[in-house]
């Protein structure tokens, strides 16, 4: 479908009628339902074909591991490049993942060491989705790293160079994932697969939450494919790219098998755009356990929660209830200006297998015992803000870019990096409010470095959704949605804080350029220690190609 023939589909979609519905619509003769992939036939996966895969966790560099009086640091290492993945039943298809995997490899570590992430740049010149420069920047996302480590967009790596970085590892147990954040480039990126979650552990969620095998991290996207395989790529004029095919861990519309006993999911979505609306097919509940920035206080059955790029939610599915042979499907109700297709209601299917099965943490809790970080940012009310922050988020069609209040990346760019949105003191707290005024698009908001409280919506009867009752670090602000968050601006300890972004996580509006800063402390730009792009630039690698290593899989029944 052209580029025009879309846009008109998606002004259908802002108008109410055709999103609203479902999209299980017929799409008029100008648009397909089947017609974002190119794929023949016989080329185009069917869902609940492919096994499941779980991401490989990655071991740490040896003899990387370093001692100061502070304690302990493990260094990891990852090299981003082009290879192959097998997604479709015949057809090859070329990524550029971290170590060449899509998803890239799972990085597992405990509260209370720290980590180096070494990553090595070894990409062609140019993406060959987009044709832009495959300059990268690394964001450890949920993490409240220093700004030279926390993959400011313009603080880039090129082919041939590598960066290093140090990520504290103080907060509490969460899901975190890495991503590319290279400026202008970061949806492309993404979507060729430069995307991988980082586990985050500690006792809390250790003690009460299912460990090891029954600790399974989903990521959740969509992609659309040309006729010989290479994933295709159309950004509906920077407003978001819709594939025809969701895939599970970089497997279309996967098969698990499960045991007879309570899982823990950890759901990303790290699609570039889409965004999900999660329901079991048996309409049994999903108890969500755990939000962006970690465990939730008191754990929200729902029947189905939206979920928008970059948001992760922890949730609980007990599998005892289900005679052996059942057929549990995970399904996409879809949400307002998504464009869907045949199957992208689909996302996997449980296949329960034995009797029923043990083990630890095989219970659903009714409460959460949390970390001192998660019951303090649960624990703000609107009389510690200090400061409003109004952030309002549109379309500017003089310019044709995505901006907030006004304003987008290349202002920041313009001002020498010195322009920002906000200056909380550190250890301030700050009501900020996303206020989308637009009918026709959801933008899900990320704040850098903090965790924050959902405290108003003006729907929902003025409230959060029971989903978002934890700590978070983006926000769904939907259509014509006004969203309240109470941030605390704390920082890792010793530093003195500095300039950080805040964007919409819709990669390409992000892109286009919904993005802006804040800055945290009184540094001063001009001398900052922090100084995002000049305090720890790239080198050049010299180093010897990496042999990883990765911690073997967990078995997985049948497979
Ligand atoms: Cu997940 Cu600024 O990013
Ligand atoms: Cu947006």
């Amino acid at each position: 479908m052209s580029v025009v023939d879309r846009r008109d589909f998606l002004k259908l979609g802002a108008m109410g009628t055709v999103a609203a519905a479902g999209l299980a619509i017929p799409l008029g003769p100008s648009v397909s339902a089947k017609s974002a992939s190119r794929l023949s036939d016989r080329d185009f996966p069917r869902p609940y074909r492919t096994a499941f895969r779980r991401p490989r966790v990655l071991k740490p560099v040896p003899g990387g591991e370093t001692w100061d009086d502070v304690g302990r640091t493990l260094l990891f290492s990852v090299t981003a490049m082009a290879s192959t993945a097998a997604i479709l039943p015949r057809l090859v298809t070329p990524v550029r993942g971290y170590n060449g995997l899509v998803p890239g490899p799972v990085i597992d570590v405990e509260q209370g060491v720290r980590t180096r992430l070494r990553v090595r740049n070894a990409l062609p010149p140019t993406n060959p989705i987009g044709g832009g420069s495959f300059a990268t920047s690394t964001h450890l996302h949920g993490s409240a790293s220093l700004p030279q480590y926390d993959g400011y967009a313009n603080d880039l790596t090129r082919p041939g160079q590598y960066k290093e970085y140090h990520f504290p590892n103080f907060q509490d147990a969460r899901t975190l994932w890495y991503h590319d954040h290279g400026v202008h480039h970061t949806s492309p990126n993404i979507y060729g697969g430069l995307a991988a979650t980082y586990h985050l552990h500690d006792e809390y969620e250790r003690g009460q939450l299912p460990q090891g095998e029954f600790d399974v991290p989903l990521l959740v996207s969509d992609a659309m494919f040309a006729a010989d395989g290479t994933l295709a790529y159309d950004d509906d004029d920077h407003s978001g790219l819709w594939g025809d095919v969701v895939l599970v861990n970089g497997a279309p519309w996967p098969v698990m098998k499960v045991k007879r006993r309570v899982y823990r999911f950890r759901l990303l979505n790290a699609a570039v755009a889409r965004s999900f609306r999660f329901a079991l097919s048996t309409r049994e509940p999903l108890v969500i356990v755990a939000t962006d920035g970690g465990l939730m206080p008191v754990p929200q059955p729902v029947a189905a929660f939206r979920q928008a790029p970059a948001e992760r939610y922890e949730v609980l599915v007990d599998f005892s209830r289900y005679s052996p042979g059942t057929l549990v499907d995970l399904v996409n109700l879809s949400n307002d200006n998504n464009v869907d297709y045949d199957h992208t209601g689909k996302v996997m299917r449980f296949e329960v297998t034995d009797a029923a099965y043990g083990g630890e943490h095989n219970l659903v809790p009714s409460a959460l015992e949390t970390g001192a970080i998660g019951l303090h940012t649960m624990a703000l009310t609107r009389a510690d803000a200090k400061e409003k922050v109004s952030l309002r988020v549109h379309r500017d069609d003089r310019t044709n870019l995505w901006v907030i209040n006004g304003k987008s990346w290349n202002d920041v760019v313009d001002s020498r990096f010195r322009e920002v949105v906000a200056k909380p003191a550190i250890d301030e707290v700050q009501l900020w409010e996303f206020e989308n005024r637009g009918g026709g698009w959801f933008h899900p908001m990320h704040i850098h470095l903090v965790d924050f409280r959902v405290v108003g919506r003006n729907t929902n009867g003025g409230k959060p959704f029971p989903w978002e009752l934890g700590p978070k670090d983006v926000v769904y602000v939907g259509e014509n949605e006004t969203v309240q968050v109470l941030v605390h601006f704390a920082v890792p300890k010793g530093s003195t804080g500095g300039r950080y972004m805040v964007h919409c996580h819709n990669a390409p509006h992000e892109d286009h350029d919904m993005m802006v800063q804040y800055q945290v402390g009184d540094n001063d730009p001009e001398n900052d220690p922090n100084d995002p792009i000049a305090a720890a630039p790239p080198v050049w690698d010299d180093l010897p190609p990496d042999k990883p290593e990765y911690r073997p899989a967990v078995a997985l029944p049948g497979w």
